[in-house]
């Protein structure tokens, strides 16, 4: 991913942009024969899916997919837990009965077909899951496993629908970028869960842009500013890897910090308004405030971060889980004739000398829209790649988080060639996780002007 070749990307982003998504090959190959013949008499139109990561997105994912046009089977699941797979059968089945008994024409060719011997626990329970005959594996870990799942799904020859972030580090995108290359030579779909990509709104709105409604873009503001989230108690059995499993998205190697988790949306629409143009450095500032706790693990409670871009134009990003503050989760940019509002509730808003513009498509439940677009082109045979821009979208984030945590100017081609591993030495209930608690039980919190992030 060099920067010269980012640098030749935002000198063409308007051609590029004219087409809006990166249609991958119409030719249907392997895992997609069978997916393809749906239109032939006598093919089977079943698309079979193993959900790995049975939580609360991989439950509603799931939901979600089985609610498209066409049968859909839920076929194999897979989890860390079994406390958590048998909750999502449970909803899920419930969901699905709901949908068929309500005459909800969307369920009507779905079914559960998930027998015991389809379920599989455990840190392993993947392999089974890709193992299993599915056609389709939708990965809803959180993220510090996608690279080990997209690997193995892209060998195996699925068909793949990833939740964001694609990873947690540097050495995590470097894999699965090289995984999305051969998804792209075997033909794969590869959709990553970025849903404003997927939502028309949006989509009018970045064309608008791309056309040059505002001109050319001086710098963006996006907006990841919240509350906090859950945390799960630590009972009295559970291992130290247990602990942090259960207990994700307070430490890096397993979440990459909200920056990464959550902020991820709106950077990748300031990466999407410039022509999907990477960031070439960052520089910031975070801490943690308020969420001080030793339930809160090792993560910050803010960043800000300025980024640039290799044609020398910013984009300024706040994230913050702190109660009682400003609230605002939305993306601006500032051009050279006007500025642009995106906001999820009310739409988009142009304007300019000339008048103000405003979105006009119907607003969706993207999360479903995105499972009805990559069905329907499963359907017709079409493949598309959103790998590309899932792995840089994930890496500005991670470049981010190296910027807050460091207090240093972190340069993107630096840090995804040397940026450090967080990965565990083995996965397994009885080892120890990348970080453990003082006696006091407080995890490290990074300190920026101390904390390395490169490779020793
Ligand atoms: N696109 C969106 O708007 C959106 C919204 C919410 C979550 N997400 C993403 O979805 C992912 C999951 O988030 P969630 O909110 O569902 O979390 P969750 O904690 O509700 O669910 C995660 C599940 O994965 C399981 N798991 C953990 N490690 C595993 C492993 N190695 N193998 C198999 N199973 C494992 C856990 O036991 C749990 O059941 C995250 O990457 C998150 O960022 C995306």
């Amino acid at each position: 991913m060099a920067e010269n070749n980012n640098r030749e990307r935002g000198s063409s982003r308007r051609a590029f942009l004219r087409s809006t998504s990166a249609l991958v090959g119409g030719a249907i190959v392997g895992a997609n024969a069978r997916v393809a013949r749906s239109s032939h008499p006598g093919g089977s139109d079943e698309i079979k899916v193993a959900l790995i990561g049975c939580g609360g997105r991989g439950s509603g994912a799931i939901t979600q997919a089985l609610a498209t046009k066409g049968p859909v089977t839920l076929w194999a699941v897979a989890d860390a837990f079994e406390d958590n797979l048998k909750g999502c059968l449970d909803s899920v089945n419930q969901q699905v009965e709901r949908g068929r008994r309500d005459g909800e024409p969307l369920f009507k060719d779905s079914k559960v077909d998930c027998p015991p011997e389809r379920q599989f626990v455990g840190f392993d329970a993947y392999r089974q899951a890709i193992d299993s005959g599915a056609d389709l594996i939708i990965l809803a870990t959180p993220p510090g496993f996608r690279p080990i799942h997209f690997e193995a799904a892209v060998e195996a020859g699925k068909n793949i629908f990833m939740e964001k972030p694609v990873a947690v580090d540097a050495p995590g995108i470097r894999r699965v970028m090289a995984a999305n290359e051969q998804a792209k030579q075997k033909n794969l779909m590869v959709a990553v869960g970025l849903q404003r990509r997927h939502d028309p709104r949006y989509i009018e709105t970045m064309k608008r842009i791309h056309d040059g409604a505002i001109g050319d873009i001086l710098f963006s503001r996006v907006y990841w500013n919240g509350g906090g989230l859950w945390v799960r108690p630590r009972q009295p059995q559970q291992t130290e890897m247990e602990y942090q499993m259960r207990n994700w998205y307070y430490f890096n190697w397993i979440c990459g910090d909200h920056i990464v988790e959550q902020h991820i949306h709106n950077l990748d629409v300031g990466n999407w308004m410039r022509g999907d143009m990477h960031p070439s450095e960052a520089q910031g500032m975070g801490g943690r405030q308020v969420r001080t706790g030793k339930e809160y693990g090792q993560i910050f409670d803010h960043h800000f971060v300025e980024f640039t871009y290799p044609d020398g134009t910013k984009m300024y990003s706040q994230c913050r889980h702190i109660e009682g503050c400003a609230n605002e989760v939305r993306e601006h940019a500032h051009g050279t004739k006007g500025t642009l509002d995106i906001d999820d509730g009310s739409g988009s808003l142009v304007t300019t000398a000339e008048g103000t513009w405003r979105s006009r498509a119907a607003k969706v439940d993207n999360h479903h829209q995105e499972h009805h677009d990559m069905f329907a082109a499963l359907r017709r045979g079409e493949i598309y790649n959103e790998g590309d821009y899932g792995a840089e979208s994930t890496f500005t984030a991670i470049l981010g988080r190296m910027a807050t945590y460091s207090g240093k100017i972190v340069r993107w081609d630096e840090a995804l060639a040397t940026g450090e591993d967080l990965s565990p030495a083995s996965y397994d209930f009885a080892a120890t996780p990348p970080v453990v608690p003082d006696a006091n039980g407080f995890y490290p919190v990074p300190v920026p002007g101390k904390t390395e992030v490169m490779k020793a």
